[in-house]
């Protein structure tokens, strides 16, 4: 069994941590600095098992030396935002969090693929890549799989269909500049806006596009984590079993899109050792044109945000 160790044990940690353990994917590590938290979520979670018909390992410690020799670090330990507030106005608390976790990694656990799920996912996954010094493509954050999810989910919900049938690829940064390639989303290959028409499809992508600030502003003191999650244990999915499937991830661009020293969403391919390979797609002119918008905001934001925080 691969072993996966998720560093932070509040809802994003856990709940990736079962649905991994649904999958029967691989063995799991919580560790959180809290004392015992760990230890007990992952107890509870293992006596989940006996029911729900999973014995891989959940085991949890308060010690982050236990993620030597990990084959996947997942980083979800940070503060998440309030209603109102920005996916960047958390940088300035999370980032020194982050920094210190892919520097134990860098020390532990120095051949690790490292999903980072903090916000902002684009600006912390560039840091932590920067911070481990490593292969860039072993470094990736989520964000356009999150959104897949939702926006399948809000089109099957709409054509009354199963979501397993419906496709829908979203790229750019994790933010509500996000592009959602409105050709990719399809039910059973049939586009999308075939079936719902052009001005429904266009309110669920933007449904989809607002999902996160929703819920938030529905649950006041937790940020959407469920499918986060989902996305997260997908992605484990795909480097343990090596299965290269093709999924929008953020990861650093070297050129691709004609981005250099960013990490943003792009399509990849998944596999053992992360990333690999990117597939830059032809795009649409309008498609181009709200990647290269959403792209240069977060240059912008990553200038100003990275310079004021030094
Ligand atoms: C969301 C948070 C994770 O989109 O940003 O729900």
């Amino acid at each position: 069994m691969k072993r996966i160790s998720i560093i932070g044990s509040g809802n994003v940690g856990t709940n990736t941590a079962f649905f991994i353990a649904e999958t029967r994917t691989a063995d799991v590590l919580l560790v959180d600095i809290k004392d015992g938290i760990a230890a007990g979520k992952a107890l509870d979670l293992m006596e989940a098992g006996p029911v729900r018909g999973y014995a891989t390992s959940i085991r949890g410690t308060g010690k982050i030396d236990a993620i030597a020799g990990s084959d996947v670090v997942i980083i979800a330990a940070g503060v998440i935002r309030k209603p109102g507030q920005q996916r960047e106005d958390v940088y300035r608390d999370n980032a020194p969090i982050v920094s210190a976790i892919a520097r134990d990694i860098r020390r532990l656990a120095p051949s690790a693929v490292v999903i980072n799920v903090v916000e902002p996912i684009d600006l912390l996954t560039l840091l932590i890549q920067e911070t481990l010094g490593t292969d860039r493509l072993k470094v990736m954050g989520i964000g356009g799989l999150l959104t897949s999810t939702r926006i399948r989910f809000l089109v099957s919900k709409a054509l009354g269909v199963s979501p397993r049938e419906v496709t829908g690829l979203i790229i750019g940064p994790h933010h509500s500049s996000m592009v959602f390639l409105k050709d990719t989303i399809r039910v059973s290959g049939i586009p999308a806006e075939a079936l719902l028409g052009e001005a429904r499809l266009c309110e669920l992508v933007e449904e989809a596009r607002n999902a996160g600030d929703a819920i938030l502003q529905l649950a006041r003191r937790s940020t959407a984590f469920y499918a986060s999650c989902a996305a997260t244990a997908a992605l484990v999915e795909a480097i343990v079993g090596n299965t290269k499937a093709l999924l929008p991830v953020s990861v650093r661009c070297d050129g691709e899109y004609g981005i250099k020293g960013l990490a943003i969403g792009v399509p990849a391919y998944v596999g053992e050792g992360g990333v690999a390979g990117i597939v830059e797609l032809k795009l649409s002119t309008a498609d181009r044109e709200a990647f290269d918008k959403a792209a240069a905001a977060l240059r912008t934001a990553h200038d100003n945000i990275v310079a004021g925080a030094a």
